[in-house]
């Protein structure tokens, strides 16, 4: 049987396919040759800011540089349960910060986080939590300095 062009034998559809997928891999490059889309374009911090102009509106681009905040929560009770559940999105420092707050006004925060934020923080945990803020609170660093929530561990209310 004679096959045209436009009727191509089975081995010949494999082999066109075959070249095919090769030329289309050569194109592509191996993986090593791509940079992420993030880092190609992203500006580094010493080119001025970039600037698109749209019809209303113009879009700069700054750089910011967060703080490197790594101070976990000091020493306390259930420490490791709350540096597990409470460090992901915020600092230590960021928590540490607020004022001396009833068990009941903790309860709410966390509840908040867990519900308005979708921290995940299993149910189980957040006693040990409250605990550790209760205890904590009103004695912590908000300079980040384990020294002075560890001076006073008596556990004491006042
Ligand atoms: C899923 C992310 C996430 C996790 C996990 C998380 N938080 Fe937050 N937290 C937030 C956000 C978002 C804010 C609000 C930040 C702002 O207002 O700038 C916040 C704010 C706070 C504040 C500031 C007071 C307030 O009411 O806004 C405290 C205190 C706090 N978090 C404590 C905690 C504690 C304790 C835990 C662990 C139980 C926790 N966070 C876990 C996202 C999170």
């Amino acid at each position: 049987m004679k096959r045209s062009f436009l009727d191509p034998s089975p081995g010949t559809l494999a082999f066109g396919g075959l070249v095919f997928t090769s030329l289309v891999l050569v194109a592509i490059g191996p993986p090593s040759a791509r940079k992420p889309w993030a880092i190609e374009n992203a500006s580094s911090p010493a080119s001025a800011p970039s600037q698109v102009a749209g019809p209303d509106i113009t879009l700069v681009s700054v750089s910011v540089d967060l703080p490197d905040d790594t101070v976990p929560f000091p020493d306390g009770p259930h420490a490791a349960v709350i540096n597990a559940n409470c460090t992901s999105c915020h600092s230590a420092t960021m928590a540490l910060s607020q004022p001396r707050l009833s068990r009941d006004q903790w309860k709410a925060i966390v509840e908040k986080m867990r519900a308005t934020y979708k921290a995940p923080v299993p149910a189980s945990a957040v006693p040990e939590i409250l605990d550790y803020l209760t205890a904590m609170s009103g004695k912590l660093p908000v300079n980040g300095s384990p020294t002075a929530a560890s001076a006073d561990r008596s556990g004491g209310t006042g």
